[in-house]
């Protein structure tokens, strides 16, 4: 992959990737690459080298109110073209981004790690889940139909004509540098809507190289608008309050996304919330195989350091095999941790994005330990190896006043929880407001069902801890959000529903 001398500093990394037109550190407003108009930037880091001086990848510039507003204004009169346009002919353009971004998948993987710090072989998928999006939904844009439905006036034919809603808003976060963006702006652009994109001040080249392979790909001026800013306040409330801002797409927190419902109600727009979850991963004494459910309950809980919203939050592990599973969730973590520098051979997890995640980690464990939990491998944080670095840890005897079993870590701790009965587990599954993704092993058919019926979550793994692909209906219930992303409900989103009656029918 890449010699080690390569490895001595992020602004030499980057100058490694193939293809240096992906490295962009202007804004992308309406077809060209520009400077803020503040001529304001900041820093890009690289969280796996943090403190060092070394751990700075990029300056890029912060866009401003200004700078915003023009672009909102482009991608409004962009729109106003864009609408027209066959399904057929934004399926062919988001089928060439697809094609661009596996073309160039090595060096975007290069780049994802870099600012995100998750492994190379990680990155690498997330490129082509990212890419997937856009193939995706270039199958859905020209099979985007409307309806006739027979009207109780037997002169009248009720059409519905399904439009797209406008200039879309679009909030992503740094966990998945590309894949939040291409799951949202993928439905947008097949529908004929245009976008204003913010990306996660902490990835923004991520972004920035898609809207450049956008550019190769011939989308057309002000369709696709990425602003890196440093403010994400600033952004978000610019973009929630715009009246030309037809729908908002956020993912984050809980806690942003309410803000951000606020800001938006003066203008009444279409929201999609992609928000935090608290996911529980149960084992029921019936599983087939628990070496499959460690393995789901590593790939789910462990994923990305732990920095997914559909990490499993807490594992509830029946009493008859919590020994068992506890002992073989060991052993395998002890063969398969390597924790490190993404970029570096052997690698398996990375660090933490930055000091604010640390502490989190760092809370819950000190929290539940205080009240009684024992830690059964690793706990603590690694300094040797960089200030964003903490082992991937397991926590033994949780109960349920721990912080941990109620507040989304959002890092690579594993709590365990022993349960006695399927009602039990159920009723400590759902003590929470959140309600997003939701994970359990079980054998009996009928067990399979009054669980699956009865966990309040939008996503469900059975018998399985990876659950995510572009078929997939993405997204929460309660305070985990609304909307669903992907698959073919992906695009509804984006649509408004416009029915007009026709009379006088005479037949
Ligand atoms: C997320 O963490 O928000 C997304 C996870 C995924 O798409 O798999």
């Amino acid at each position: 992959m890449f010699s080690k001398r390569f490895y001595s500093s992020s602004s030499k990394m980057i100058s490694q990737i193939k293809n240096q037109n992906l490295i962009k550190t202007k804004g992308f407003i309406n077809g060209q690459w520009v400077s803020s108009s503040s001529n304001e930037s900041f820093v890009v880091t690289n969280p796996a080298l943090v403190p060092k001086n070394e751990a700075v990848i990029e300056t890029v510039q912060s866009m401003t109110e200004d700078d915003y507003n023009k672009a909102i204004d482009y991608a409004y009169d962009s729109f106003e073209k864009f609408k027209k346009t066959t399904g057929r002919y934004r399926s062919g353009l988001l089928l060439r981004l697809y094609e661009l971004m596996i073309e160039n998948q090595e060096d975007l993987a290069k780049l994802c790690v870099l600012e995100n710090g998750k492994p190379y072989a990680d990155a690498l998928g997330e490129v082509k889940y990212a890419a997937s999006f856009f193939q995706w939904f270039s199958e859905e844009a020209p099979r985007i139909n409307g309806d006739i439905i027979p009207s109780a006036n037997p002169q009248n034919r009720i059409l519905v004509l399904k439009q797209p809603i406008g200039v879309c808003g679009i909030l992503t976060p740094w966990n998945f540098p590309l894949a939040m963006i291409t799951r949202k702006v993928g439905a947008a652009i097949a529908t004929g809507c245009t976008t204003v994109i913010k990306p996660a001040s902490e990835t923004p080249l991520s972004a920035l190289a898609i809207a450049y392979l956008a550019q190769e790909a011939g989308f057309p001026e002000g369709t696709i608008n990425v602003l890196p800013c440093k403010s994400s306040s600033m952004a978000g409330k610019l973009i929630c309050e715009h009246p030309k801002i037809k729908k908002v797409s956020f993912t984050g927190s809980t806690g942003v996304g309410s803000i951000l419902m606020k800001q938006s109600s003066s203008t009444l727009k279409k929201l999609s919330m992609e928000l935090g979850g608290n996911a529980p991963f149960i084992v029921f004494d019936d599983v087939k195989d628990i070496d499959k459910a460690v393995q789901g309950a590593i790939a789910s809980k462990f994923r990305s350091s732990g920095q997914t919203c559909v990490c499993a939050n807490r594992l509830f592990i029946h009493e008859s095999i919590y020994d068992d599973f506890k002992d073989k969730l060991i052993s395998k973590l002890k063969e398969t941790v390597v924790l490190g520098d993404g970029l570096k051979e052997g690698v398996t997890y990375g660090p933490v994005i930055n000091e604010r995640s640390m502490k989190k980690v760092r809370e819950h464990i000190e929290d539940a330990t205080g009240k009684g939990a024992k830690i059964l491998f690793g706990g603590n944080k690694r300094e040797d190896l960089g200030a964003n670095f903490h082992d991937l840890t397991v926590l033994g005897d949780v109960t349920t006043e721990m912080q941990i079993f109620n507040d989304e870590t959002f890092g690579p701790v594993a709590p365990l929880i022993k349960f006695k009965s399927d009602d039990e587990v159920i009723k400590m599954a759902n003590d929470t407001q959140f309600g997003l993704a939701g994970y359990f092993y079980a054998t009996d058919v009928s067990r399979v069902f009054k669980v699956a019926e009865a966990i309040n979550v939008g996503m469900l793994g059975i018998n399985t801890g990876a659950i995510t692909e572009a078929a997939l209906p993405f997204g929460g219930i309660g305070e985990s959000g609304f909307g669903r992303e992907g698959s073919k409900f992906g695009v509804d989103d984006y649509l408004i529903i416009k029915s007009c009656v026709l009379g006088s029918v005479d037949v």
